[in-house]
């Protein structure tokens, strides 16, 4: 229940950050060219800055999410939306390692369950010289911040459908051996980053 209506609000309780702060990331998708993957595209709000002739393929394991994106998908764009986790679609065989030009993953990493574990199994879907396109939410440089994400998190995991305001993604990005091509942080005290890498 409450996942559906996570779904269905969405799009409106982004509205201000994603028209001041996030649309500006978003766009660099655009650049990114040959066979993609998404992770949790959500109702598909990435998927307006897909070029029409590149193949997508977006996982999103809510339905209700799903279905949203679905809808949004032009008649001139090559994107198919599994209703899967990364993990399920290797196991069915539909996502192979070293098979992906770029994966995108753009606030994610606040709701899966292990977020290094899902950085490491991206990172080996990549080809190589593949991109990695992230925006994530991240705990905090500010300790004060860091301490109400602390506080917060236990209600925003129930009213965010499983969404962390304290993860330091940011850190476990830092660990994986890749070549940074654009980094940013942003939002007040920092809570959020933007990184391009590649392989
Ligand atoms: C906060 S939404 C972000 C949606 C979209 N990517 C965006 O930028 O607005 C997080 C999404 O991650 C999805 N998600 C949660 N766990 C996941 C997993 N293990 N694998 C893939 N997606 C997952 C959720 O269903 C949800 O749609």
């Amino acid at each position: 229940m409450l996942s559906k209506l996570f779904a269905r609000f969405y799009d409106y309780w982004m509205r201000r950050s994603e028209k001041k702060y996030f649309s500006q990331k978003r766009k660099k998708i655009t650049d990114l060219s040959g066979k993609i993957m998404e992770l949790g595209c959500g109702t598909g709000v990435n998927f307006l800055y897909y070029s029409p002739k590149t193949h997508i393929l977006a996982l999103e394991p809510s339905s209700h999410m799903a279905k949203r994106a679905r809808a949004t998908i032009r008649s001139d764009q090559d994107i198919v939306v599994e209703e899967l986790t990364l993990e399920q679609a290797q196991s069915h065989g539909i996502v192979e390692e070293w098979t992906y030009d770029a994966v995108v993953c753009t606030l994610v990493m606040c709701s899966v369950p292990e977020y290094e574990k899902t950085l490491e199994k991206m990172m080996k879907v990549l080809r190589k010289w593949g991109k990695l396109f992230i925006v994530e939410h991240i705990k905090s440089q500010s300790p004060i911040i860091a301490f109400l994400q602390n506080i917060f998190t236990p209600i925003q995991r129930v009213i965010a459908d499983g969404c962390h305001l304290n993860r330091a993604t940011d850190s476990f990005v830092h660990t994986l051996s890749l070549k940074c091509i654009e980094e940013e942080y942003f939002w007040t005290y920092k809570t959020y980053y933007y990184w391009l890498f590649q392989k």
